[in-house]
């Protein structure tokens, strides 16, 4: 899959139907997948889904799920039925959660099937610093939990991770070369940094290794979005194809 449009995903952080509607209709065709987290979720359910599917977008629905195995097995079903093509868990709810609900899924839409959708874990949210683990009892550094997790979800059957485009070296030497990873704190540097600190180009993020990028703000916010689409997207093709003509050399 080397169309940078595949690997884009920008982040519907709105919280009506008629503002995701104006963004589905610009950026439909730019862009691979539309993030709907949980603001938008809450507030317009499952018609919001609907509405990017109607416009001919795909989903991907960042809900971070993080609960019984069960509870979290039966809610995949749910996403899996609703047609998003990826969701996501917190790996921090543990190996049986996450096998529960990859078996679960296995049973209706097994691996292979189109339809299946790409099923992520958040590691350790790049909001957490090394104070914020150790004031839930983690006394391992960030560095050494970050892959930790990543190999557990890997192990449990997940198809990847969001991570810190910093995190993605780490995660490709514990996971190896067949597990998705996405990243969002991705600036082009046409765009301002906003709120994200520890932010990293569009190219670098892909010759890292990262296979998806989350991008909001540089896009939403931008005099022209489907232009700062546009730019990304090129510079994104760019460094596609710089890394396949390595691999086409060696
Ligand atoms: O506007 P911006 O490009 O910063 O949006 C990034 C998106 O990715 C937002 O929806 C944000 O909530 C999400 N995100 C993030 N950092 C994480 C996880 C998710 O910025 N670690």
């Amino acid at each position: 899959m080397n169309d940078a449009k595949e690997k884009l995903i920008f982040a519907l952080d709105v919280d009506n139907l008629d503002a995701a509607r104006s963004w589905v209709e610009q950026l439909q065709g730019q862009v691979g997948l539309f993030k709907i987290g949980k603001q938008l979720f809450t507030k317009c359910g499952p018609e919001v889904v609907n509405l990017v599917q109607d416009g001919g977008g795909d989903v991907f629905l960042d809900l971070k799920y993080h609960d019984i195995p069960n509870t979290v097995a039966m809610a995949g079903l749910e996403a899996l039925r609703l047609g998003v093509k990826m969701f996501n868990v917190h790996a921090l709810g543990g190996f049986e959660m996450m096998a529960k609900l990859v078996s679960e899924v296995d049973k209706v839409c097994p691996r292979g099937n189109p339809d299946r959708p790409v099923m992520l874990a958040v590691t350790i949210l790049t909001s957490s610093n090394q104070e914020t683990l150790r004031g839930v009892g983690i006394d391992r550094p960030v560095e050494v939990m970050v892959p930790k997790l990543a190999k557990l979800a890997k192990d449990a059957g997940m198809d990847g991770v969001v991570a810190s485009p910093k995190e993605v070296g780490l995660i490709r030497d514990a996971c190896g070369e067949d597990f998705a990873i996405v990243t969002p704190g991705v600036r082009p540097t046409f765009a301002s940094q906003d709120d994200q600190k520890r932010v990293t180009t569009p190219g670098d993020a892909l010759r890292a290794g990262a296979d998806y990028l989350v991008i909001g703000r540089p896009i939403s916010a931008a005099a022209d979005p489907a232009a700062a689409a546009r730019m990304i997207l090129e510079e994104m093709q760019a460094a596609l194809e710089g890394s396949s003509a390595v691999l086409g050399d060696s």
